[in-house]
């Protein structure tokens, strides 16, 4: 779990999303180029079987989902023994990716979250609506949906991820994003994570906003010195 929010300081956590790239080697060789700087949490989510190298290198390491038992017949899938074992502090959980191409649903969401948090690990929980749903102005049904499977807890971060902003260089405007993390906060009063085409370019306007406690990001975190540049526009705002 990540060491954060200290209180009275603004916390900003930057995780690295990295899907399904790179290779224990490549892997490695990111690690080698990149330093975390001073004042932000940086949590780095590579597919599981690069995470004792990423590890290897001191950094906070969260896998890329969790399953709620803690062993059975569950083939592909991962537990929270298996994850604390090796030094892993968390997990994300409910990616849109998830939810969109493996029948991930609210209730496996939950089931995850839940059992992850009750084992020691720390959560990042994704959610976020579709643009057919935000044309159609259900984003907050979507997100009170989404949310209500989840209980506050020290160690649930929600992050935010507009589906129709991921992976497609479309990020939510300022005004968008800010709604959406205070509809969230008002509903679980969690430090809320923005995700979505997060870059260099726009890293810094979009932590600046009020209610945007740190980033998720995605292409941007596969290279060191594009991901190093995002954390160095969260530490200028930490300091
Ligand atoms: P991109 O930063 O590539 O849009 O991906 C966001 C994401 O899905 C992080 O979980």
């Amino acid at each position: 779990m990540v060491e954060h929010f200290p209180e009275g300081e603004k916390l900003v956590l930057i995780a690295a999303n990295w899907k399904m790239y790179k290779t224990t080697v490549e892997a490695r060789a990111f690690c080698a180029a990149f330093t975390p700087p001073p004042g932000v949490d940086v949590v780095l989510a590579p597919p599981y079987t690069a995470l004792h190298g990423v590890l290897e290198a001191g950094i906070t390491v969260y896998a890329q989902s969790v399953h709620w038992e803690d062993e059975g017949a569950f083939t592909g899938e991962i537990s929270a023994p298996m994850l604390l074992e090796l030094g892993v502090q968390g997990a994300l959980v409910g990616h849109s990716e998830r939810r969109q191409y493996f029948g991930e649903t609210d209730e496996t969401v939950a089931l995850r979250a839940a059992h992850a948090l009750e084992s020691g690990l720390g959560v990042i929980a994704c959610v976020g609506e579709l643009e057919a749903e935000r044309e159609q102005g259900a984003t907050e049904d979507v997100l009170r949906r989404q949310l209500s499977v989840l209980e506050r807890h020290d160690d649930l971060v929600v992050a935010y991820e507009p589906v129709w902003a991921i992976g497609t260089g479309k990020t939510a405007t300022p005004d968008q994003a800010q709604e959406a993390h205070a509809f969230i906060k008002s509903l679980l009063d969690v430090p809320v994570l923005y995700g979505g085409s997060v870059k260099p370019e726009n890293a810094g306007e979009i932590l600046s906003l009020p209610g945007v406690d740190g980033a998720l990001v995605g292409g941007a975190s596969l290279e060191a010195g594009s991901f190093s540049a995002i954390c160095e526009a969260a530490s200028r705002l930490a300091s």
